[in-house]
């Protein structure tokens, strides 16, 4: 086992078929939709890059294409900005992929679930710890603070466990989450001892819900290649963490921040309007233009 504590990498699984967003997720990914002006995915990005990481490893499928492209220069768009004198928006353009980032890509050939995609990405992984982030959860941190990934990485430099960003869920809504229970262990953290993949609320050991950030050491990789299909004929990540929990402790992480689920409609439109309302631009005439509707 690897005893580095300094998460480096970031993996962004972002292969998946976004059905609860058609038909806009037809050709386009549904990590690049806007919330305001910034797709999902750049949200995901920035989030791990706050945190320190610079290896930032996509894994992608199926027309995916317009992520690389966003992460990519844009020759003709910054010649054509230069040429106009907006340097705002030249900066703009260019600060989406920083210099001291490296943007990684690898194909999930079949949406197979979310522990095959991950696995996918161990050939650019390797032997260290890792953060894997779900860009359609979108997670602000709270009044200024660090963002959540940031938080995540500063526990696991601590105690070099594997961590799930964990919230307490609605009961009628645990289908949604893997659900996990366990024992305090200070602070923000809790050791788990169990966990279920979308339990039905009679069947869920508690409330607290798994977001999609986590910590993972790459003891996980096994796990994976050696498990059977579970839910939906599905491989995942959360049955390979359970087995994981066997040879290693597993810890669940009481986030500081806000979650928005932007692979529903609700949880985007939520986030649309809450950060429209704080947007340095837009705010002041969105929050009248609100006021004023009769609803
Ligand atoms: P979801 O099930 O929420 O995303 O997977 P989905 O499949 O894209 O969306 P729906 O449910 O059909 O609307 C959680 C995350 O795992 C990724 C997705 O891209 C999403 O970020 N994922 C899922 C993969 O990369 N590969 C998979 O095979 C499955």
């Amino acid at each position: 086992m690897s005893n580095q504590t300094r998460v480096r990498k970031a993996v962004f699984p972002v292969a998946g078929l976004g059905t609860r967003f058609l038909p806009a997720t037809k050709a386009s990914p549904k990590e690049m939709l806007p919330v305001v002006d910034k797709p999902l995915i750049q949200y995901a990005v920035e989030e791990a890059y706050e945190a320190g990481i610079r290896d930032m490893v996509f894994v992608t499928g199926r027309s995916k294409r317009a992520i690389e492209d966003h992460f990519d220069t844009a020759y003709e768009l910054e010649n054509e900005l230069k040429q106009a004198g907006k340097q705002a928006m030249l900066e703009l353009v260019r600060s989406i992929s920083p210099a001291d980032m490296n943007c990684l890509f690898v194909r999930q050939p079949r949406s197979l679930g979310l522990g095959h995609a991950v696995l996918c990405a161990e050939p650019l992984v390797g032997n260290e710890p890792f953060a894997v982030i779900l860009a359609d959860d979108l997670m602000v941190g709270e009044n200024d603070g660090p963002g959540v990934m940031a938080q995540m990485t500063a526990a696991f430099q601590k105690q070099g466990r594997s961590l799930l960003a964990v919230q307490e869920v609605p009961l009628e809504q645990t289908r949604r989450y893997g659900i996990v229970k366990g024992e305090p262990a200070g602070g923000a953290l809790m050791r788990i001892d169990e966990i279920v993949e979308k339990p039905a609320p009679e069947k869920a050991p508690s409330r607290m819900g798994v977001a999609g950030r986590y910590v993972l050491t790459p003891a996980i990789f096994d796990e994976i290649r050696n498990q059977p299909k579970g839910v939906g004929g599905e491989i995942q990540l959360t049955d390979a963490i359970e087995r994981l929990m066997t040879h290693e402790a597993v810890y669940a992480f009481q986030y500081q921040g806000k979650r928005y689920d932007c692979g529903s409609k609700e949880g985007f439109l939520q986030a649309t309007v809450e950060l429209a309302l704080q947007h340095p631009e837009v705010g002041g005439s969105f929050r009248d233009y609100l006021k004023n509707l009769s609803i």
